[in-house]
């Protein structure tokens, strides 16, 4: 008899032919020029409209206008400007109909971030506003236009600078209206467009910015590239945003991806500012550099205009700022930051256990061990393949037993079978996305004929997330956690691998409308299930944090979980394209993400991998994974070498875990990225605002990892003009040196990528090597300090159970700040508030110790000996890390023992001077 999969796997080969055949050629995805909307308003500029002076009226942080259109009279738009303090908000939409607005992406909160406006003057050309922050605000009348200047005066940025604005008014069909207006047709997929022409667009002009940075996803360069010459011609493409399932991505392309960030930085020096559209359908972006700066132009297809200028003037301003409209990052648990295994798939029982086995066996750590689509029945999520893991409790309490979790796959796709739970009870109920006549919408994914829940309905999302009580989810435990994938959402037999546009949502939305935010509003169904089953099956008092992966994403994604890079390739250009990928992510507000370490597609030798797992291990997201045709690549199976290599990167990772947690609550707090493009951090230093060989891992920690085959050193360029200490050797480079600025560091395949502490700055560390995070729980922290040049390090630490909102429900964490300065380090808790949380408890202790201190750039170390109070505290020259006992470029202090919890100071003294 024919296995289930067997039958599933001819239906979809019967539709979409066999993978060969399903490569994804750049003829499947649509260019400007196959988008009737794209191809009508490039380029263009908008109608002569201009506001109506006398429907001008300022009332608190609110202006209102009617903008005018003498040619089209029944056009008339309604205009808001809103002061949100260092943002302001343009809202333009119809007078006559409604357009859809994408619910839930803003926090419930922008309501009240209104800051009343003060208007410095009036006339019939222009009102000229302040803000609360103290920016000048202009609204232009003829044309229209919002011209925003730093509260010194500078400008930062304009609205419709160069007349792109265009508002395509719903009207009705009228005989002889240009084509590609009531219907359009790609690749034998016809969309029909009830609604007709409904796009708008918009320029912004970036003033004195060259570099501009965000609107992800795609593998192109981190600072981007014009796609237009200033004066429009010569085009390349614009960039795109509209989420697809994209087989056999390029590592070099400006081709949009799985998830769609609607927000583009700017970045000059002084100046940082961001542009973010909030909204969800198909978008294309121009960017044209010149002089007068990067003039970017918007267009979408639908929706309404609602923009936010976040004025900065910093980039952590500006990622505050658009923390306040979206939200930050979610806290994520302990175990996510840890390394995860994943493969498609891992086969059975068997398998899973000997995976986890050769972990332990080889000293490698890990927390995560994933299963994908195949240990599923028939690609029915939510059941397992009895066959093949008959017995899953047992297998999951299993890895539980020694501190580990498990991730299963869960898809968009339902498979339509009436003997499918899930399927049948969401068909009972109407939960499906519809088609015109009102039946359910079916396409093609891997179970075959599938269904797919119309998640934008929140009534839907709270069905889906009951889905996930293990007393619904047969054979789960609460040590399962998810994995969302193809939620752009992937349909093999659907225009561009998707949705078609004229589907119907909840509340009579078309697909076109809500197309960006649907694996947004899926990835929250199930994240609302974690949380719940969290409170409900584990601590009623304080829950546990979901983890849940996501492919698709939008704006706001960062308060559910992390997001990956999707099916990259075992090749050295896609480990190139992973660091600007992420930088990219963290810029536009997404900090939780990583790529597939090793390569989806393809078989990496030796040297590609060990190169992916030593740059990974600093990567926010941590996981391996690959398609089910590569040859297995566990970390032990490239020879003794390459597992020596692979196992000191993992470890490497493991050793950071506090810093890392500490920054994950710092971009919980203020959105802030956990990995960094050097330009973040040194916002003046213009050599390195398109650097992308390079990054920082939170504010203190520069990476240089080997990106390329045969390398043997690394170019490395230290930015600013302070001190930088080598993690690897000891050594204090001066940036302000040019032969110390730029330097060749060694990396050799043997070491970890070149890693260097900005003086100033501190990281925190756990030293002991463990089988997981889990088993560090209770482990010593080191200081790791690297003084710059007034002989000043200051740093932090955020510690938690690294479980669950107990933190935020009851204050059970603990914060201190240390900084080390007149040869003093001072160590306090703080009260939480600078973290947003609540005040800590009094009785929470974890009952952990600092006990070690790494002192970097002190002249002499073995001057200095060291005291607590009236201890004597053992002090000697030393290596930077424990392991490595080669150099003594540190002062070293030993058996510190003492507790995170409170405050202390530890002196630093001169030794007497021996007596010869
Ligand atoms: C596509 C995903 O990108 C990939 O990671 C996964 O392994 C396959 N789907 C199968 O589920």
């Amino acid at each position: 008899m024919m296995s289930r999969n067997f039958i599933a796997l001819i239906a979809i080969l019967a539709v979409v032919g066999p993978w060969s055949a399903l490569a994804i050629k750049a003829h499947d995805f649509k260019t400007c020029k196959d988008a009737a909307f794209c191809d009508r308003l490039r380029g263009v500029r908008g109608p002569a409209v201009h506001i109506d002076p006398a429907s001008v009226s300022v009332s608190g942080a609110h202006v209102a206008a009617s903008i005018v259109n003498p040619a089209a009279p029944n056009a008339t738009l309604s205009l808001r400007l809103l002061s949100l303090g260092s943002t302001v908000r343009l809202h333009v939409t119809e007078l006559s109909s409604l357009r859809y607005e994408v619910p839930g992406i803003l926090l419930p909160s922008v309501s009240e971030m209104l800051e009343e406006w003060k208007v410095l003057q009036t006339s019939d050309d222009a009102l000229e506003l302040q803000t609360s922050a103290g920016h000048r605000v202009v609204l232009g009348f003829s044309p229209p236009s919002v011209a925003c200047f730093s509260p010194s005066g500078e400008p930062i940025l304009k609205w419709n600078a160069d007349g792109y604005f265009a508002f395509e008014h719903t009207r009705t069909k009228q005989e002889g209206d240009p084509e590609g207006w009531w219907e359009e047709e790609f690749r034998g997929h016809r969309d029909s467009k009830p609604q007709g022409p409904n796009a708008i667009a918009f320029d912004v002009l970036m003033e004195g910015v060259q570099h501009v940075y965000g609107i992800p996803e795609r593998a192109s360069r981190l600072s981007l590239p014009a796609s237009v010459d200033p004066n429009g011609t010569a085009p390349g493409e614009p960039y795109r945003m509209y989420n697809l399932d994209v087989f056999e991505y390029l590592s070099d392309s400006p081709f949009g991806l799985y998830g769609s960030i609607p927000l583009l930085m700017g970045h000059r020096p002084a100046q940082t500012s961001a542009v973010f559209w909030l909204n969800a359908a198909e978008m294309y972006v121009d960017l044209a550099k010149s002089e007068a700066g990067t003039s970017s132009r918007w267009i979408a297809e639908s929706g309404v205009l609602d923009v936010f200028f976040l004025l900065g003037p910093s980039s952590s301003a500006v990622a505050a700022q658009y923390a306040r409209l979206t939200g930050g990052t979610a806290l994520p648990q302990l175990f996510s930051l840890g390394y995860h295994q994943c493969r498609w798939n891992y086969k059975d029982e068997a398998d899973v256990a000997g995976v986890d086995a050769g972990f332990d066996l080889h000293g490698i750590p890990y927390d995560v061990l994933w299963l994908d689509i195949e240990h599923t029945d028939g690609k029915r999520y939510f059941t397992w393949d009895k066959n093949l893991f008959p017995t899953p409790v047992r297998m999951q309490q299993d890895l539980a037993s020694r501190g580990r979790k498990m991730v299963n796959i869960v898809d968009p796709h339902i498979k339509t079978d009436a003997n499918y739970r899930v399927y049948k009870e969401a068909e009972e109920k109407g939960l499906f996305v519809k088609n015109k006549d009102g039946t359910s919408f079916k396409g093609h994914c891997w179970p075959g004929e599938s269904a797919y829940l119309d998640v934008t309905n929140p009534d839907v999302r709270a069905w889906w997330s009951q889905q996930f009580y293990t007393s619904v989810y047969k054979e789960s435990t609460t040590n399962l956690y998810i994995w969302n994938d193809m939620n752009e959402p992937s349909v093999f037999n659907g225009p561009e691998i998707t949705m078609a546009k004229d589907l119907l949502h909840h509340g009579g939305a078309e697909h076109r409308d809500v197309h960006n935010a649907f694996g947004l509003y899926y990835h929250q169904g199930t994240v609302e299930g974690l949380r719940n089953r969290g409170f409900k099956e584990i601590s009623s008092e304080y829950g546990d944090r979901p983890f849940v992966l996501s492919r698709a994403f939008f704006s706001g994604t960062q308060r559910l979980g992390p997001i990956w890079t999707g099916d990259n390739s075992a090749e050295w250009g896609h480990l190139q394209a992973s660091v600007p990928m992420l930088l990219s992510l963290g810029v536009a507000g997404l900090p939780f993400s990583g790529a597939d370490v090793g390569g989806f597609f393809g078989n990496p030798d030796a040297e590609l991998l060990t190169r992916w797992y030593q740059l990974a291990a600093y990567y926010p997201f941590f996981r391996g994974h690959a398609h089910i045709e590569t040859k297995r690549r566990e970390p032990w199976l490239f020879g003794e070498d390459a597992t020596r290599r692979v196992r000191e990167a993992i470890r490497a990772r493991y050793r950071l875990m506090p810093y890392l947690y500490t920054l994950f609550a710092r971009a919980n707090a203020t959105g802030e990225p956990v990995m960094r493009p050097l330009f973040w951090e040194f916002g003046d230093d213009e050599a390195v605002f398109d650097n992308q060989e390079e990054f920082l891992v939170g504010p203190g920690l520069l990476v240089a990892p080997a990106l390329h085959q045969g390398a043997a050193a690394v170019p490395v360029t230290l930015p600013g003009r302070g001190l930088w200490h080598s993690l690897d050797s000891g050594r204090a480079y001066d940036a302000a040196l040019e032969g110390d600025r730029l330097h060749v560091a060694s990396a050799d395949l043997d070491a970890l990528p070149p890693t260097y502490l900005r003086g100033g700055h501190a990281v925190t560390m756990r030293e002991r090597p463990r089988r997981s995070t889990a088993a560090m729980r209770g482990d010593p922290v080191t200081l790791v300090l690297g003084l710059d040049r007034a002989g000043v390090a200051r740093g932090e630490l955020y510690l938690d159970d690294g479980r669950s909102y107990a933190y935020a429900l009851a204050g059970e964490y603990v914060h201190a700040t240390f900084s080390l300065k007149n040869n003093e380090l001072r160590w306090a808790t703080t009260d939480g508030r600078d973290l947003g949380l609540p005040a800590p408890s009094a009785e929470y202790d974890p009952g952990v110790v600092v006990d070690r201190i790494v002192i970097l750039g002190l002249a002499d170390p073995a001057a200095w000996q060291a005291r607590a109070g009236d201890r004597a505290v053992e002090a000697e020259p030393g290596p930077v890390r424990a392991a490595t006992a080669v150099e003594t470029p540190a002062l070293v202090l030993r058996k510190v023992a003492l507790p995170i919890k409170g405050s202390w100071t530890v002196t630093l003294e001169r030794r007497a001077a021996a007596s010869s």
